[in-house]
């Protein structure tokens, strides 16, 4: 199976939409995505956008995004939205020392065979080429809803950075070198975990960027 890797274009904003809204059916409707969303961020900020296809029809199976942004990882606010700001873009500041991801998603059936890495591995390229600090990221806890009910998130979050228990989430991106920073709650809305995600970064190795708690 051969995948090529692409930025986002207006070409792409459709099937880019359907797969962000097929890989989180937990997603409330007012957060489900449109083309146009997808355009603006092309507009905005395609360099950013990482799409995953498949060849030779180019079918669309992978996505990562996000924003520069300057953002206090010891005071962040309430909401992911508002650091992204409307339709999780409009905030992008070109000027921002960091990377902060809004969406990374693969289709099911074209998991665990890396292309999730080499979204990851294009995005932390964009970082270094535009010499950002970091890369800054809420992770969504998929493998926590089996382990709510006996483990409060503390433990859970300590188990998977021991390696002791597997999220499929958050196990590959530390595999991915990036840090767990802790947990946030509400920061979106995820019902299956009781609405917790776990805070991640990555340091720009170029920068020296890589311990996030000297800045
Ligand atoms: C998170 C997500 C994007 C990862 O995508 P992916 O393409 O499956 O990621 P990768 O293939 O790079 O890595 C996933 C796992 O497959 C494993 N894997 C990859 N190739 C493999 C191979 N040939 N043999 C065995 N395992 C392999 C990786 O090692 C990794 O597992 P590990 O962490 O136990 O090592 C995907 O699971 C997803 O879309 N999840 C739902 C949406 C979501 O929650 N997104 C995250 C928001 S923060």
């Amino acid at each position: 199976m051969t995948i090529s890797y692409t930025i986002l274009n207006h070409d792409l904003a459709e099937p880019v939409a359907d797969l962000i809204n097929f890989c989180f059916p937990d997603m409330t409707d007012e957060d489900r995505y449109v083309p146009e969303d997808l355009i603006l961020m092309a507009d905005i900020f395609a360099e950013g956008a990482i799409v995953a296809l498949k060849e030779p029809r180019k079918v669309v199976v992978g996505f990562g995004a996000g924003i520069f942004t300057d953002l206090d990882w010891r005071n962040l606010p309430e909401r992911e939205s508002e650091i992204l700001g409307d339709f999780c873009i409009h905030n992008h500041d070109p000027n921002g020392r960091f990377y902060y991801g809004s969406e990374f998603c693969v289709h099911p059936n074209y998991r665990r065979q890396r292309i999730g890495r080499k979204i990851y591995d294009l995005r932390k390229e964009v970082i270094v080429r535009n010499k950002k600090w970091g890369f800054f990221a809420a992770s969504v806890l998929q493998g926590y809803s089996d382990y709510k009910h006996v483990l409060d998130i503390y433990e859970y979050l300590a188990k998977v950075e021991s390696r002791d228990l597997y999220d499929p989430t958050l196990t590959m991106q530390l595999r991915n070198d990036f840090q767990l920073i802790g947990p946030i709650h509400k920061f979106f809305d995820h019902p299956p975990a009781d609405h917790w995600s776990a805070f991640i970064y990555w340091g720009n190795p170029e920068l020296g960027k890589s311990n996030y708690k000297e800045f």
